[in-house]
């Protein structure tokens, strides 16, 4: 009984886990084109409170100025990933 529970809640701890870890891709709408930004490789390499603060999920107030500040900062600095506005911004 008690091997049974243990199963039971390495299961749930399982299926919670790779749920929090949210999108593999995320598609960020923006005016000049929209951003495909492939969220799980970048989780690879940085923490998620380097984006996401104390508490992974929505950014809150998430836009432009966030988004530069955050995204192109971090490619400038190390330099790797996109700088430049055609490269993250793609019309469809
Ligand atoms: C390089 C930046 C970055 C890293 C690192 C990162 N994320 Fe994210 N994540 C984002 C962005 C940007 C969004 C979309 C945010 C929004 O729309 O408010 C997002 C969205 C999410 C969402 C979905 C939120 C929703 O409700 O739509 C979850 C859950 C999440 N991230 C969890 C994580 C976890 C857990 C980690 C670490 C394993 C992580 N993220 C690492 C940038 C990042
Ligand atoms: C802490 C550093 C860091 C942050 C923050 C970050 N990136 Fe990156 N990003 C990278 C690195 C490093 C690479 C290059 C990965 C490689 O070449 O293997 C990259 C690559 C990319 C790529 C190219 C992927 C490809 O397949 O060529 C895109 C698109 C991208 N980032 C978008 C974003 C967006 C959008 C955000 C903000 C929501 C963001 N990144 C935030 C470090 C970061
Ligand atoms: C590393 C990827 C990246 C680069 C490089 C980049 N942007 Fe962005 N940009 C974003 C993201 C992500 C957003 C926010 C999307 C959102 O609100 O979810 C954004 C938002 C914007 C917005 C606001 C769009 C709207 O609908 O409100 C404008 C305008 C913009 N960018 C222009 C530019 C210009 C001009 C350049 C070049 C000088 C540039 N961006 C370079 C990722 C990038």
């Amino acid at each position: 009984m008690t091997k049974y529970l243990a199963g039971m809640f390495a299961a749930a701890f399982v299926a919670t886990s790779a749920f929090a870890a949210g999108p593999e891709t995320i598609t960020l709408e923006a005016k000049p084109g929209n951003v495909t930004f492939p969220h799980k490789a970048h989780q690879a390499n940085t923490k998620c409170a380097t984006c996401h603060g104390a508490k992974p999920g929505k950014i809150e107030g998430f836009g432009k100025d966030k988004a530069h500040a955050l995204c192109v900062e971090c490619h400038k600095t190390q330099a790797k990933g996109p700088t430049k506005c055609a490269e993250c911004h793609k019309k469809a």
